[in-house]
């Protein structure tokens, strides 16, 4: 177990996860999510009563300055030894109907990343374009750029890879 968290790879492997974090909070993919209050709820100054539905909008939750202070900035360090309290992360939706595929699709973001780092630049063509918020957070422009094929990468054997 100590070999694997004092390996460079999963140092890297952390820093990756950071990205992910933040880009599925500032992101924020699925924007809401409804509930149905099975009982009279009390929260804060608030009483939702029974049978009333509920639309939970995920983007306030992860825009709360409280938690994640300066939160329309992209900033993967904001990770740094944070662990966000219980609801206050939800890209996946939480309780018993939380995303099955969560794991699946970091996995899949982490993959994409590596192999578009490693083997492709993009340009922006208007890279002061403003944001958008609604339905996700976006370059107004849909982020059009100009993507250029890198040369492939000499193969290294295992342990000059690890030294990257
Ligand atoms: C970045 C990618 C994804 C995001 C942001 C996402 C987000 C979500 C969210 C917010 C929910 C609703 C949770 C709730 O109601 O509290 C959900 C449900 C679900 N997701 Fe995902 N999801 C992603 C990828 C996937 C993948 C890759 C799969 C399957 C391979 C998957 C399968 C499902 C299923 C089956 C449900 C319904 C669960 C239920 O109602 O019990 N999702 N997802």
């Amino acid at each position: 177990m100590l070999s694997i968290i004092f390996n460079p790879s999963f140092h890297l492997f952390m820093q990756f996860m950071k990205v992910v974090d933040e880009t599925l909070r500032l992101v924020t993919f699925s924007l809401m999510v409804f509930r149905e209050a099975k009982t009279d709820v009390n929260m804060g100054d608030y009483i939702i009563p029974k049978g009333w539905k509920v639309l939970t909008w995920f983007r306030s939750v992860h825009f709360d300055s409280e938690t994640y202070p300066n939160p329309r900035q992209f900033n993967p360090s904001r990770w740094d030894n944070f662990t966000p309290k219980a609801g206050s992360f939800l890209p996946f939706g939480a309780g018993s109907r939380l995303c099955p595929g969560n794991d699946l699709a970091k996995l899949e973001i982490m993959i994409f990343l590596h192999h578009f780092l490693l083997n492709y630049q993009l340009e922006r063509l208007n890279p002061e374009s403003k944001v958008s918020y609604l339905p996700h957070t976006r370059p107004a422009d849909n982020c059009l750029a100009r993507i250029k094929k890198l040369q492939p990468r000499p193969v290294l054997n295992k342990e000059e890879n690890w030294k990257m």
